[in-house]
């Protein structure tokens, strides 16, 4: 009998320690190569490499998907840190800078920040170029933020203080400026949309903008006053027919226009104070999202208007000021998953999706 209660006794923990065996997990992550590089933002190359551009140190990182091995690219930037920068103290050290994409032409471009030049790389030879307007605005850009969406000539980029868009032109290397009709408005997020037009939110001034970059003709839709949970539009990078969605960073929801009628609408986060930064969008149609102070990645399911949101695998507490993982980057791809930034931690997570 005892020989019994002990064998049933060994079945039943063999059975728990079975049962407490984890799921593999669908995250992994890849810690960049230089300490304290804060990684920002992110995109899948032509190539279907991960491209990676550092807020605190002056790189670019390429990661191997298939290999997890990274390669670090200098920015040998020409223009220093607009003396009238509001973030001063900066010396040479860094640009501040978060925002990548790759352009038609094959090559990498990114966004400097604070230091208002055009980014590129040659992913083929390693090669790290850097372009200025020939006058360069002393407004430009004089917070970290802006964006950049490629088009068939060239690659669009904000320059929120000072208040215009810009298309960087591939072969000639030229810019053109497209100034936006409200005064102080910060043109922050952009998409190409499948309209022709490039779409745009404007940050400061609560409106969404739709630029005929042919034209020049820039349309204003003034996001509804009442919809608080849109304060503070910033990036715009879904497109699900009729709709283009975009992140509300200081009301903490999703938002989105139709293309057609320019009418605008919202689902307002359940979770406060997240600080929705960047939206991409899975092939379901979900539109995930990151956010600033939360150790979560999370998605809007726009059919249902149902948030899902999903803790990261080491999240102690997730809430506002507590380990917030700083999460600006997001995207979908390389492969079938959600990649993300965390800058404050120096790593990159991807989530394998099904
Ligand atoms: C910063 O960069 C500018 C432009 O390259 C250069 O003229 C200046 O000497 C640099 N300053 C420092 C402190 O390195
Ligand atoms: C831009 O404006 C031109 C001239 O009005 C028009 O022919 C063209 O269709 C417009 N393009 C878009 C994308 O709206």
């Amino acid at each position: 009998m005892a020989y019994l209660t002990a064998l049933t006794s060994t079945l039943a923990l063999l059975a728990t320690s079975v049962r407490a065996a984890p799921a593999p997990s669908r995250f992994s992550f890849y810690t960049l190569p230089t300490p304290e590089s804060g990684p920002c933002d992110m995109v899948e190359g032509h190539d279907g490499m991960l491209y990676i551009q550092n807020f605190l140190v002056d790189t670019l990182v390429r990661l191997d998907p298939s290999t997890g091995v990274t390669t670090e690219y200098q920015i040998p930037y020409n223009n220093p840190p607009a003396a009238t920068s509001v973030l001063p103290g900066l010396g040479n050290r860094t640009a501040l800078a978060c925002a990548i994409r790759p352009g038609d032409d094959g090559l990498i471009y990114a966004a400097s920040g604070v230091r208002n030049e055009i980014v590129q790389l040659d992913p083929a030879t390693g090669m790290v170029k850097v372009f200025a307007q020939p006058a360069n605005d002393p407004l430009g850009d004089l917070q970290p933020f802006n964006d950049m969406w490629p088009g068939p000539t060239g690659m669009f980029f904000s320059q929120t203080t000072g208040n215009v868009i810009s298309l960087f032109n591939y072969d000639s290397h030229t810019f053109q400026n497209y100034p936006v009709p409200t005064p102080l408005s910060g043109p922050l997020g952009m998409r190409l949309a499948s309209d022709g037009a490039l779409w745009f939110t404007e940050f400061i001034a609560q409106k969404i903008g739709r630029l005929n970059y042919t034209s020049g003709s820039i349309t204003e839709y003034p996001i509804p006053t009442l919809d608080l949970s849109l304060l503070g539009p910033a990036v715009l990078r879904v497109e699900e027919d009729p709709y283009l969605y975009f992140t509300g960073f200081v009301g903490d929801g999703i938002g989105r226009i139709d293309i057609h009628s320019g009418e605008i609408d919202s689902f307002p986060y359940t979770v406060p104070a997240a600080f929705p930064a960047e939206d991409t969008q899975d092939p379901k149609g979900n539109v995930w999202f990151s956010t600033a102070t939360q150790n979560t990645i999370q998605y809007l399911t726009p059919s249902t208007g149902k948030f899902t949101t999903i803790p990261l695998p080491d999240t102690v507490v997730a809430e506002p000021g507590l380990l917030p993982n700083a999460q600006i980057g997001i995207t979908y791809g390389p492969g079938n998953a959600i990649w993300f930034a965390e800058l404050s931690m120096n790593r990159i997570g991807r989530y394998a999706l099904s």
